[in-house]
């Protein structure tokens, strides 16, 4: 994970905050995870947010520049936020470890993760990590020699039900009372376990405003225990260019629903402008569930403005 320190003014902040909740007043966007909400604010900064990935990946992709990098998506992650659980499947308010749909079949993608949050917040900024990354650096268990992610189970992403638990306990040889004391996976053919204390992944602790970070999205990630509150703007870029390491994964099965449909749409165009208009179309298909889920909209919109307003004018915290 990369640490750009201080890559962003307070006044790119405030518009980045005043954009996000603009497009959830306009319900301008899908209901899981606020996906799109920026996306024509990321348009207009392109340069600039694609610049702050080159500069973050240039010592790995060396030549890699702005014309590299298409724009995936966007999306809104509150965390710790009472009423935000902005997700249909997903319920709670923090991120359980998982890697992005996307890159299972066209990679590399690249996020970039900027925190927004209110200064009322920082009562509860400890040293607990607010973001976490498993990199084939941090857990080579988890990944092949290319680096890329062992697929299988993780039980640590789902609790398994109470069956599946004593089915595990045996699978894995593991007294119930210490089954999770381990993430499991299935890779190679067999079932494999790696102990919690083995897991040491790349963290975020204690992010200033104007920071942000970057990280290949194919690593798992997932929130870190901390219960600071605060509303993620993540951006996500594909590395285009074959010459720096893009490729379609050879057997990737294509994600369902929307973000299989931008894969197939880029295999056909090669960029974002042309799916403009089908994002459009989704977002029409949404309103009923946005309407039925105002409260939470309003709820993460009510925060963002706070934290423009709290921006204007002075310097970040
Ligand atoms: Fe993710």
């Amino acid at each position: 994970m990369f640490h750009l320190k201080q890559a962003l003014s307070a006044e790119f902040l405030k518009e980045l905050a005043e954009s996000t909740a603009r497009g959830l007043g306009r319900r301008d966007c899908f209901y899981d995870q606020f996906h799109y909400v920026n996306r024509r604010f990321v348009e207009e900064h392109f340069e600039k947010l694609a610049g702050l990935v080159v500069a973050a990946v240039s010592d790995v992709r060396p030549g890699v520049t702005t014309r590299d990098l298409t724009y995936v998506n966007d999306f809104v992650a509150p965390v710790n936020l009472a009423n935000a659980q902005i997700h249909t499947r997903v319920k709670g308010n923090k991120y359980d470890w998982h890697n992005d749909g996307i890159d299972r079949t066209v990679r590399p993608c690249y996020n970039l993760w900027i925190p927004l949050y209110r200064q009322s917040a920082l009562g509860a900024l400890d040293d607990q990590s607010l973001f976490d990354v498993l990199t084939p650096a941090s857990c080579p268990r988890l990944y092949d020699a290319d680096g890329e992610l062992r697929q299988g189970v993780l039980w640590r992403t789902k609790a398994p039900s109470s069956l599946n638990r004593e089915i595990a306990s045996k699978l894995v040889d593991v007294p119930l009372d210490e089954l999770d004391d381990y993430m499991y996976f299935h890779g190679g053919g067999k079932t494999e376990k790696i102990p919690l204390d083995e897991l040491t992944p790349v963290s975020v602790v204690r992010p200033r405003l104007g920071d942000c970070y970057v990280f290949d999205s194919s690593y798992l990630h997932a929130s870190g225990p901390s219960t600071f509150e605060r509303v993620g703007i993540s951006i996500k870029f594909l590395l285009n260019n074959p010459a720096l390491g893009f490729r379609a994964m050879p057997q990737g099965a294509v994600p369902g629903g929307w973000l299989g449909m931008f894969v197939c749409w880029y295999g056909k165009q090669g960029g974002f402008s042309a799916y403009q208009e089908v994002l459009d179309m989704y977002i029409k298909h949404e309103q009923p569930l946005l309407q039925a889920n105002a409260d939470k909209l309003d709820c993460v919109r009510s925060v963002l403005l706070q934290v423009s307003s709290e921006l204007g004018g002075n310097s970040p915290a």
